[in-house]
């Protein structure tokens, strides 16, 4: 069975997503390790409660992100990982992780991309004024949200919204894409 590693740096809302499609068999892999960048993020006590095994650094520590990705490659070697996926990593994967994981590196992000890329996706679309915004799930690249999309949804955006309300039905869609884009994925 393929090996997965989830990246995450906050609450890991997406992540719980991710164990909650293979505890339910409609996703067929095995998420074997949590890969954090912030020793207070939420994520770290649902892998606890999980039983997932976690790679929790911090970025401050290092002179490069090539020396902390090196270190986190090593980590991905220790548990087998085919996949890398992206669930509110808020940082740029630099060419160390690239060069090994092309082409195997996804991601989550809140906006129908190209619009809408980099930090606050969720703001930038209200503040924009557009009607609708949605979900992407991308492959990865150098760039900023910027790597092919695998997969789109859209979300519509009511007069009513605040960014509270949209955000949780963005987040409901995306609890959804990610195991079934996943499943998609795997099943190739
Ligand atoms: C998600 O909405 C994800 O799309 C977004 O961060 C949130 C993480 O939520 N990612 C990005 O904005 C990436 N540019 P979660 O920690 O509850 O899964």
């Amino acid at each position: 069975m393929k090996q997965m590693a989830v990246f995450a740096s906050g609450n890991g809302s997406n992540f719980q997503a991710l164990v909650d499609a293979i505890k339910s068999g409609s996703l067929q892999t095995e998420l074997s390790l949590l890969v954090c960048d912030n020793k207070n993020a939420f994520v770290l006590e649902r892998a606890l409660a999980e039983n997932i095994k976690v790679f929790v650094f911090d970025p401050k520590q290092y002179e490069t992100k090539s020396s902390f990705e090196k270190e986190i490659l090593r980590e991905l070697a220790i548990h087998d990982i085919d996949w890398i996926v992206l669930a509110g990593y808020m940082r740029l994967i630099g060419p160390t992780l690239l060069s090994k994981y092309s082409g195997r590196i996804i991601n989550i992000h809140p906006s129908l991309l190209p619009s809408f890329p980099g930090k606050d996706a969720i703001g930038q679309a209200l503040q924009a004024g557009v009607g609708t915004t949605g979900v992407t799930v991308h492959y990865v690249d150098e760039g900023m949200d910027t790597g092919t999309v695998i997969s789109q949804r859209e979300v519509p955006i009511l007069s009513t919204d605040s960014k509270d309300s949209l955000q949780k039905r963005i987040q409901a869609v995306e609890h959804e894409l990610y195991p079934a884009v996943l499943a998609e994925l795997l099943r190739k």
